[in-house]
């Protein structure tokens, strides 16, 4: 079998639980079996028995709808390689908009310090440390995740100390610059209607109480003790929260409140900035 023949065989079979993204999987798979980036259907090298029988395994773990990073073990994020496994929530292109944002703010107001918790992966704090220098604490509730956190920040060269907290109970008499966040936010209801491939991502990652909003009331009473004077707290938040998270916040003396959209145009940062 060709890699050409490979990819037409792997788009074909996937294209029940791929649908409109089945020709993108395939190409991941192949890539994945054959060890390379395979380019396309100009490539008619051929797989060895080992490269198919991988494939074939692969395939046959997507149509059972393991989700592709889990396959892969591995997934993109602000141009990094991140590990990814079910203890974790697979880094997602709309999170770019806060690291986007945190790095502008880094850049703009000189932060030399940064908190990121429910970081996951990691991918949050990670990549902004490797970008700016900025000192970065990762920080989760789950030992699971922040094993993963863990690896990434040893494989990919960053600097960062590792904390096992709930949200802030580790923290007691430190304060950062910057404080990030991506918090579970889907509604609990919510999270049982989600896709199967979603619902293999931890549920401690995605299910944020009955109305979604409960991580963030937490985050609302508890965030100014950790915060230094001119300090900013970044957390991303559903499409449907951009009314929701703010009022939570609202009444913070001297903080100006600020909504980002992300590329598709949904609201998904909310920017809390200490005058
Ligand atoms: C939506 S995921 C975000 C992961 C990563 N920051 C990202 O953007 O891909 C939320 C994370 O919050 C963690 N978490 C949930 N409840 C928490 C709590 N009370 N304290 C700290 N972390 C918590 C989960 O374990 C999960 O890793």
């Amino acid at each position: 079998m060709t890699v050409r023949e490979a990819l037409n065989w792997a788009k074909n079979a996937l294209s029940a639980v791929s649908g409109e993204d089945a020709f993108v999987d395939a190409r991941e798979l192949v890539s994945f079996a054959a060890g390379k980036r395979v380019r396309g259907a100009g490539d008619t090298e051929e797989l060895t028995e080992a490269q198919k029988k991988t494939l074939e395994s692969a395939v046959n773990r997507r149509l059972a709808h393991e989700p592709l990073q889990h396959i892969l073990g591995e997934w993109d994020f602000m141009g990094l390689t991140f590990i990814v496994s079910p203890d974790v929530l697979i880094p997602r292109q709309d999170t770019e908009t806060l690291a986007e944002e945190a790095e502008r703010l880094i850049a703009e107001r000189g932060y030399r310090t940064l908190l990121d918790i429910c970081t996951g992966s990691g991918c949050i704090g990670i990549s902004l440390q490797k970008r700016t220098g900025i000192r970065t604490a990762l920080s989760d509730i789950s030992p699971a995740a922040l094993e993963i956190a863990r690896r990434n920040a040893e494989n990919l060269g960053a600097d960062c100390e590792i904390v096992q907290s709930d949200l802030f109970s580790a923290f007691g008499g430190r304060k950062f610059d910057l404080i990030t966040a991506n918090p579970p936010y889907i509604p609990t209801e919510t999270v049982k209607t989600l896709s199967e491939e979603v619902k293999k991502e931890p549920l401690l990652a995605l299910d944020g109480g009955a109305d979604g909003l409960c991580i963030y009331r937490r985050i609302a009473k508890g965030y100014g003790a950790f915060l230094n004077e001119g300090g900013a707290l970044l957390m991303e938040i559903g499409f449907d929260q951009g009314k929701s998270v703010p009022a939570l916040f609202e009444g913070a003396r001297g903080a100006e409140i600020k909504l980002i959209k992300d590329i598709s145009g949904n609201d998904r940062v909310v920017s809390i900035t200490l005058l």
